[in-house]
């Protein structure tokens, strides 16, 4: 047996194919563009392990997909590949659409020319999970909800608005042809791997490097943040147990404000690794101008996945983000590797 992962040289992609592998005997066929955000240190662990076959390439092009889906004959497509940044989908939407958008209508046509053509038992198993954001959903005003599976579609960012019509070629794509697609929608992930162009590696890395630790606005915008490993433990029991054609909700339960967010990780790094002069890295923190259009709140309602799959997180937001502070403070290296040229650029363009 044999699963096909997407995107698996990214932050969460990658979490899970090591997760995957250390608990599983099943191969898996990991399928990456490598684009900036894809890195394939990542994957160092598992280098010489017969059960992964990295494949350096890209979801839009069906003749490859089409020819790995062929050789590896795989009983899943687990779909990660994305365009993830909301500040780089403001500065260059398109690479959205590219990925997001017409990237998984390629991958669900291919997908679904194999599925057609499986034995009647191979494809009743078959899956397709389609792995997307609580961000489809819009923002919330402080007393509101959270986010159920039943909400409006209301995207804010390009970014939103590109998952928001990936999810929709994947609802059509079951209702339409009857490809057995399962459709999950997460909140904010941290923990290890993560490009530090994200909140929380970003501010771990400056506050090291001595620089600003840039707060968006007011700083009291809300995320629900979700350890990246119990985000995986949540895809392996959808995929594991989820009733087709439906959508699962994946949240923390850890609503805090950005501020908060960065202030811990200030008062971790005091702890354990001090800055030379004594002072607190909260220091550091400086509001800067805000996201245009910036969602104020996102928050998660998982019961569903609780109730009828028994999932819930294994981390608090405290034991996972020492964790991550450690993990970051552990390897400078994948780090400093990471934080290129091009890095640099970045930066320099988004925070001018
Ligand atoms: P990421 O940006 O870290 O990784 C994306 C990966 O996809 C990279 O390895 C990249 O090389 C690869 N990729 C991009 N374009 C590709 C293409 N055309 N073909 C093949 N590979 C391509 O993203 P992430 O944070 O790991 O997010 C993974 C998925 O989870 C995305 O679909 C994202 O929308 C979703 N998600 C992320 C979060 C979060 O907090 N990070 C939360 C909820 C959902
Ligand atoms: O909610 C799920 C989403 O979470 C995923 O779909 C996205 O792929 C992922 O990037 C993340 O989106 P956010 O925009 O919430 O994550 P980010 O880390 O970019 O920002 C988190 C919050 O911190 C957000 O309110 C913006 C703010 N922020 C971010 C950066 C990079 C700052 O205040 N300063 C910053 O420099």
């Amino acid at each position: 047996m044999t699963i096909l992962v997407t995107g698996g040289a990214g932050f969460i992609g990658s979490n899970f194919v090591i997760d995957w592998l250390a608990g599983h005997d099943e191969a898996l066929v990991n399928l990456d563009a490598l684009t900036y955000a894809g890195n394939l240190a990542n994957l160092d662990g598992l280098r010489g392990d017969p059960r992964h076959r990295f494949v350096h390439g890209d979801i839009r092009d069906r003749a490859l997909v089409e020819r790995l889906l062929g050789e590896h004959r795989p009983r899943a497509v687990l779909h990660f590949a994305a365009e993830s940044h909301v500040d780089r989908s403001i500065h260059g939407p398109e690479a959205f659409f590219d990925t997001n958008v017409t990237g998984t209508l390629r991958l669900l046509e291919a997908v679904t020319g194999y599925w057609r053509a499986l034995e009647e038992a191979e494809r009743n198993a078959f899956c397709f999970l389609h792995v997307s954001t609580d961000e489809v959903f819009g923002t919330l005003g402080p007393e509101d909800a959270a986010f159920t599976e039943t909400n409006r579609y209301l995207p804010n960012s390009p970014y939103a608005a590109s998952k928001a019509a990936s999810d929709h070629l994947a609802r059509a794509w079951h209702h339409t042809y009857g490809l057995p697609v399962v459709t999950t929608n997460c909140s904010n992930n941290y923990g290890p791997y993560q490009f530090p162009e994200k909140l929380i590696p970003l501010c771990i890395h400056r506050a090291l490097a001595g620089e600003p630790l840039p707060v968006y606005g007011d700083g009291l915008q809300v995320r629900d943040w979700l350890y990246v490993s119990d985000h995986c433990a949540a895809i392996r029991t959808v995929l594991a147990a989820a009733r087709i054609g439906e959508t699962w909700n994946i949240g923390g339960h850890n609503e805090l404000t950005n501020l908060e967010v960065v202030h811990t990780l200030c008062a971790l790094l005091d702890e354990l690794r001090p800055r030379a002069d004594g002072l607190p890295y909260a220091c550091q923190i400086t509001h800067v101008r805000d996201r245009p259009g910036h969602d104020r709140r996102y928050a998660i309602d998982a019961s569903k996945l609780a109730r009828e799959l028994g999932w819930s997180p294994a981390e608090t937001f405290a034991s996972g983000i020492r964790r991550t502070v450690a993990w970051y403070l552990a390897h400078e290296v994948w780090v400093r590797d990471v934080t290129s040229g091009a890095y640099r650029e970045w930066l320099g363009r988004h925070y001018a």
